[in-house]
């Protein structure tokens, strides 16, 4: 199969979302020299091109596409082709109302912004694969086109008629019958029993809660419509080019995907990236999706996009510190990217992102955040042949999977201040200030090379996951589970005793009594520490090497944390600085050691291949202590023992 490499050739692509259908065309040669100043060998045409090549049913507008693919090509550019159909043209829905979703409320999804197309819509189906066969043919053998790109961003969800329809041959093929269904989904429980499949919704508007394992199903049901969509036209392109990789970009941690099982469609994993540039943990908010994303590309991946200064869609939107684009971007190559990318190369004059960023601003060549991204092109043009297809495991996995994600974050249960993302945040914030790099990991993917594996919160856990994790500890390796962890099976069934017996027994818990959810800012105070968010009444089974008791309260004296061998339970959510000391010690005891001691607290240091990437997230000058002598690729210099960084400061270190 084709791969990253492929495209890179040793080098990092550097470029991003180019829609110059939105500029006379006498801006083109001005794109072409900034790009080319700028270092610029990637760009990524056609998202949104779908009215452009197809004006009317049936008419096909090339010209354009043609000049801008020579026009690539003979400034050395390599051009990722979109298919467009994340945006239909207005004639389709208005031709084709099917073709429209409906949310849970029965409103339609008009067009007249974007994304307006049901997954199930066979007409919508149609006519993408025509559009998606039509642009395949005909770019298939030019030179610029190096990768393909499906759609954008898929993240749509249906509640209509014909999603309806699919749903029930979803559900069909998962159970077979409708006892097996009414069984899995527990409709003994309110007078929901089925007989006959027709009667079967996806879970619309109703009068009080719904039920969770139909939320379950349609959740997974949508994931897999969408996925659906994508290898439909991934088929299609791949036909025609079968030498060229495909991808399409995953919004960070979006609840809609199960990305782990799309990854495995991709030839190239891609990410679009936008933490906030106000907020004090964002380089950390980084560093967790491209360590999700390195993991799930079990190697390289593609930066697909980022914004070089503000977004648009926040309630107040920053630009970039002078220096921040540089660092984050460095970041992201430090964590595995192997492209550097942006939505969009030149910020809009109209429409609903013309106050979002460009690579060139309305500033234009002048503006700072241009002349920030060309010393970044230069900087990525230095280190790409050094970097380029390295990689590296980490020592330390996180688990996440989408499906305790959806089972566990519903309507009714203990506390609605439980988040799984917010979890997955703290925990891998604490391994991060740590020091610890970390990938992670499915509960049902082999462990067996990682010292330390945590779990924040895995509410449902399959089977085949319990016995992974029993099996991993018992060949040698540690496990830190957080609280709400091994609660109901796959069918979002609570388990006998609240909390999967076999999971017990690992940690030496003989009763879980009850969950004692904490209020906003109220603490359990723990022997040490003080605990937030969560506390549990647990009975230990005296198996227990070690307990964290809780201290005062009505939890007094029960077990907070449990360590039997290398297993640990962690029934609250420790503060902070706690869960880092906590973790940093089970890290060293299980030989997991930190990229580098005695780290000043702004600086991330993260190893790629045998390079180290110094990351300084502060303002202030600091120095580091690195052991040796090692060239800076950055500034082709040589460094003893310690290298000083000033204001968002990178070194990337060879030996
Ligand atoms: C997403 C989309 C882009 C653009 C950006 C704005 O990532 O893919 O088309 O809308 O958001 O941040």
């Amino acid at each position: 199969m084709p791969g990253l490499d492929d495209v890179t050739r040793g080098r990092v692509l550097f470029g991003g979302d180019y829609n110059p259908e939105q500029w006379p065309e006498e801006t083109w040669p001005e794109d072409v020299r900034l790009m080319r100043d700028a270092g610029v060998n990637s760009v990524t045409l056609g998202v949104f091109s779908w009215a452009r090549i197809e004006p009317r049913p049936g008419a096909r507008d090339f010209g354009w596409l043609d000049r801008l693919m020579d026009l690539m090509h003979a400034a050395g550019i390599g051009v990722v082709l979109a298919t467009p159909t994340a945006s239909p043209p207005p004639w389709l829905g208005h031709l084709h109302p099917d073709t429209l979703p409906r949310d849970a409320d029965g409103r339609t999804e008009w067009w007249g912004g974007r994304q307006h197309f049901s997954h199930s819509s066979a007409t919508y189906r149609r006519h993408a694969a025509v559009v998606t066969e039509d642009l395949a043919a005909r770019y298939a053998g030019h030179p610029a086109l190096t990768m393909w790109h499906i759609n954008n961003e898929y993240c749509t969800y249906d509640w209509g008629d014909e999603a309806a329809a699919r749903f029930r041959g979803w559900l069909r093929t998962r159970y077979g019958t409708l006892d097996a269904l009414n069984t899995a989904w527990g409709t003994a429980f309110w007078s929901q029993a089925y007989g006959d499949w027709r009667e079967i919704l996806p879970p619309r508007h109703a009068h009080y809660l719904k039920n969770p394992t139909q939320v379950l199903d349609f959740k997974r049901f949508t994931s897999d419509m969408l996925l659906e969509c994508y290898a439909a036209e991934r088929d299609i392109v791949r036909r025609h080019t079968p030498h060229l990789p495909v991808t399409t970009n995953f919004m960070p941690l979006w609840a809609g995907l199960d990305a782990w099982r799309w990854a495995e469609e991709e030839d190239v994993v891609s990410v679009d990236l936008y933490p906030d540039p106000r907020d004090p943990s964002g380089a950390q908010a980084g560093a967790l999706v491209q360590d999700m994303t390195r993991s799930q590309a079990r190697g390289p991946w593609m930066l697909m996009e980022q914004a070089a200064g503000p977004v648009n869609w926040r309630g107040v939107n920053h630009p970039k510190p002078r220096g921040l684009n540089r660092l984050w971007s460095l970041q992201a190559v430090a964590r595995g990217a192997d492209a550097v990318c942006y939505f969009q190369w030149r910020q809009s004059r109209q429409g609903a992102e013309k106050f979002h960023s460009g690579m060139v601003s309305h500033a234009g060549e002048h503006g700072r955040t241009y002349q920030e991204v060309k010393r970044l092109g230069a900087d990525l043009a230095r280190i790409g042949p050094e970097v380029a297809g390295r990689h590296r495991a980490a020592d330390v996995a996180v688990l996440h999977d989408w499906h305790a994600w959806w089972a566990g974050d519903q309507e009714a249960r203990p506390s609605r201040e439980v988040a799984h993302p917010d979890l997955l945040t703290a925990w891998h914030r604490a391994l991060w200030r740590a020091h610890l790099t970390t990938d992670f990991a499915h509960p049902e993917h082999d462990l067996g090379a990682y010292r330390l594996v945590v779990a924040p919160q895995l509410y449902l856990l399959t089977d085949a996951a319990i016995a992974n994790l029993l099996a991993y500890v018992r060949q040698g390796g540690t496990l830190v589970c957080g609280f709400l962890t091994g609660v109901a099976d796959e069918d979002d069934r609570i388990r006998p005793g609240g909390m999967d017996a076999r999971l017990r027994e690992l940690f030496g818990i003989r009763t879980l009594h009850e969950w004692w959810p904490l209020e906003p800012g109220e603490r359990a105070d723990c022997d040490g520490f003080a605990g937030t968010l969560w506390s549990e009444e647990l009975e230990a089974d005296g198996t227990a090497d070690e307990t964290v008791l809780y201290k005062g309260g009505e939890l007094d004296g029960l077990p907070a944390v449990l360590r039997k061998g290398r297993a640990w339970y962690v029934s609250t959510l420790p503060e902070p600085d706690a869960l880092r000391d906590l973790l940093a010690r089970v890290a060293a005891d299980a030989g997991a050691r930190p990229v580098l001691d005695g780290l000043p607290a702004d600086v991330e240091a993260v190893r790629r291949g045998d390079l180290l990437f110094l990351l300084h997230h502060g303002r202030e000058e600091v120095t580091v202590e690195v052991p040796g002598t090692h060239r800076d690729l950055l500034t082709d210099t040589v460094v003893t023992d310690r290298v000083t960084l000033g204001r968002y400061g990178v070194a990337v270190l060879k030996p």
